[in-house]
């Protein structure tokens, strides 16, 4: 049996504070305006709150860039506004996680300054720092390693031949010259604003434990962690076979080839978290099927870590335009597939979307974005949406905007876009030859702008989010999307987003949902998603009819009680439920307590 831990039973948010609430009127969201809406999120249910990052930062990739890990930076509020953020959320029995970004920091940070002055002093080995040849590339051609290393060799415009053919994560090579140097270069996996941090070097890892206990000390409760399975590189640095046309390769093949980085997140943990029995959420994309009970197994290296397996789905390394649309069976397949390779080694985290991913109401209900949907049914289906993934074994985070059914932001020009992700992505598509309109679909589709529009709190201007001009547009369908609205309607996607967060801290069913097993329901019936959560004394089936259709589906006990309806408040009559069978129509979706085998 898997150790019960304090977080187990909470909900979980994830504020992005850019675009969260606003109070000077500058267009950005700030920490006085988080703790503003502190009230706000326990009334929703909200136990654990997530910041993305707040820190001092030149914002190049929006603060996943890190100048000074030890300020808050000004655009966000000050370290006063943090010290009493967390005591006005501990006073409100609710906890405060920030992100951990520590595989790269910002290149204005004072470390990398140092490296640029000295490449060869101690700050340049806390990152990955090469002095280059020039050369010719290419040439050698052959099959022995060296033949290979020499065949898919790339060199920089100047001729530099790089260390390895890489590709970054937001494009280009993940090599850069060091300022000030002619033939110094510097490694970054993502933005080149964003130089990684060497953790093979023992005095690197040894500044961010101190800067992890620093933030723990102060009462944080723990972090969210950024790209941590970028920090184990395969070394020595070498090429690989190149999948694009560029002659790069993606970060993905080195990341299935670096082995050990469990020496380092084991060194990590008990050097920081363990000691203050932190929450931590690992954002882990790669890990190693066999590997999941030391991430997050009883005293592995993380409390959870984020299941991505939808999001990954139908993603093509060619890039967004190649990617495939998912349907209800697929995502039925990877929700079911992630609970079953969990099953009780520990808890996974449980998310629809965040700030790198489209809006899950426009991704997983597939009238594609939700537009042919008449206002009713697309109502009733982000609530039937909400209702599978909230319920399913893990932990379950809310993003802000969710809670109120938030969708993709409509694009006109490449212009109104911010996100480098996004930007690159239209290098790469317009350079295929991929039309403009093409190309701005695909990113209305994957881009990560969508989520991070200010959140819509009202019908007024902005919003609701500023008296100013917002930082990034607000989503024009603010006026039929906005809390002050849903707060006042019974049918609304907010209030069935409160009545599941109280469904799960109910005393008499909290049991059964947090540690209950999990088990498939109809997986075979085409656009039906079910499953049932079963403890000791209780049974809860979970059952959706994910389609426009109407079903009438088999039960597989009677009925105890209607636990939860995602028509409620909307006047639909009551589901009619009759001779072991349920009549459901398009996008109903019930929970139901049921009666144990023996009544
Ligand atoms: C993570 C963050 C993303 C960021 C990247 C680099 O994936 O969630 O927003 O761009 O790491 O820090
Ligand atoms: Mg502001």
């Amino acid at each position: 049996m898997m150790k019960k831990k304090w977080w187990h039973d909470k909900t979980a948010y994830q504020i992005y504070p850019k675009s969260f609430f606003d109070t000077d009127g500058d267009g950005i969201g700030d920490l006085p305006g988080i703790i503003e809406k502190l009230d706000y999120l326990k009334d929703l249910g909200v136990d654990i709150v997530w910041l993305s990052p707040i820190y001092r930062s030149p914002l190049a990739d929006q603060g996943y860039d890190i100048s000074d890990y030890y300020s808050i930076d000004p655009r966000f509020g000050t370290m006063e506004d943090m010290e009493r953020l967390l005591a006005e959320a501990k006073k409100r029995n609710m906890y405060v996680v920030m992100d951990l970004v520590v595989n790269h920091c910002s290149d204005e940070h004072e470390w990398f300054r140092k490296a640029c002055e000295d490449p060869e002093g101690e700050y340049g080995k806390f990152f990955y720092l090469r002095k280059l040849k020039k050369g010719s590339c290419g040439v050698q051609a052959g099959d022995s390693a060296e033949g290979r290393q020499a065949q898919y060799a790339v060199s920089s415009p100047d001729g530099y031949i790089l260390p390895c053919n890489w590709r970054s994560y937001f494009g280009g090579p993940v090599w850069e010259k060091l300022p000030g140097h002619g033939d110094w270069f510097y490694l970054h996996v993502f933005h080149r604003k964003q130089p990684d941090l060497n953790w093979e070097n023992p005095k690197l890892r040894e500044e961010i434990y101190r800067m992890i206990n620093w933030w723990l000390d102060k009462g944080l409760a723990g972090f969210r962690i950024d790209a941590i399975i970028n920090i184990k590189k395969a070394l020595p640095f070498r090429n690989y076979a190149p999948d694009r046309a560029d002659g790069l390769c993606s970060i993905h093949r080195m990341l299935s080839d670096a082995e050990g980085i469990g020496a380092f997140l084991g060194e990590l943990r008990d050097r920081t978290f363990a000691p203050h029995n932190a929450f931590t959420v690992g954002e882990v994309f790669n890990e190693k099927e066999e590997e999941l009970p030391d991430f997050i197994g009883d005293d592995g290296y993380f409390s959870t870590m984020f299941d991505f397996a939808e999001a990954v789905w139908g993603s093509s390394p060619e890039g967004w335009h190649a990617a495939a649309q998912i349907t209800p069976d697929d995502y039925r397949a990877c929700l079911f597939s992630a609970q079953e390779r969990v099953r009780d080694i520990g808890f996974l985290s449980n998310i629809i979307e965040n700030h790198d991913e489209p809006r899950g109401v426009s991704r997983y209900i597939p009238e594609a974005d939700l537009r042919g949907m008449d206002a009713a049914l697309r109502l009733t289906a982000k609530k039937a949406l909400a209702t599978i993934y909230f319920f399913v074994r893990g932990l379950p985070w809310i993003y802000q905007g969710q809670e109120i059914g938030m969708e993709n932001l409509p694009l006109h020009s490449i212009e109104e876009v911010d996100d480098i992700a996004s930007r690159n992505a239209w290098e790469v598509m317009r350079g295929l030859g991929i039309s403009s309109e093409d190309a701005l679909r695909a990113i209305e589709r994957n881009g990560r702008d969508n989520a991070r529009t200010p959140f819509q709190w009202t019908a007024g201007h902005a919003a609701g989010f500023t008296t100013g001009t917002p930082w990034l547009q607000v989503n024009p369908n603010y006026r039929q999307i906005n809390l002050e609205q849903q707060a006042a309607d019974p049918a609304s996607v907010f209030r069935h987003y409160r009545r599941m967060t109280a469904l799960r801290r109910d005393p008499l069913y909290r049991e059964t949902l947090v540690y209950g097993s999990f088990e498939p329901y109809l997986a075979d019936d085409h656009n039906v998603i079910a499953y049932l959560r079963r403890s000791q004394t209780l049974t809860i089936l979970v059952l959706s009819n994910y389609q426009r259709e109407d079903r009438t589906l088999p039960l597989p006990a009677d009925v105890r009680k209607v636990l939860l309806d995602n028509c409620t408040g909307s006047g639909s009559p009551a589901p009619l439920i009759q001779d072991g069978r349920v009549a459901l129509t398009g996008y109903r979706t019930l929970v139901l307590e049921l009666a144990q085998k023996s009544e």
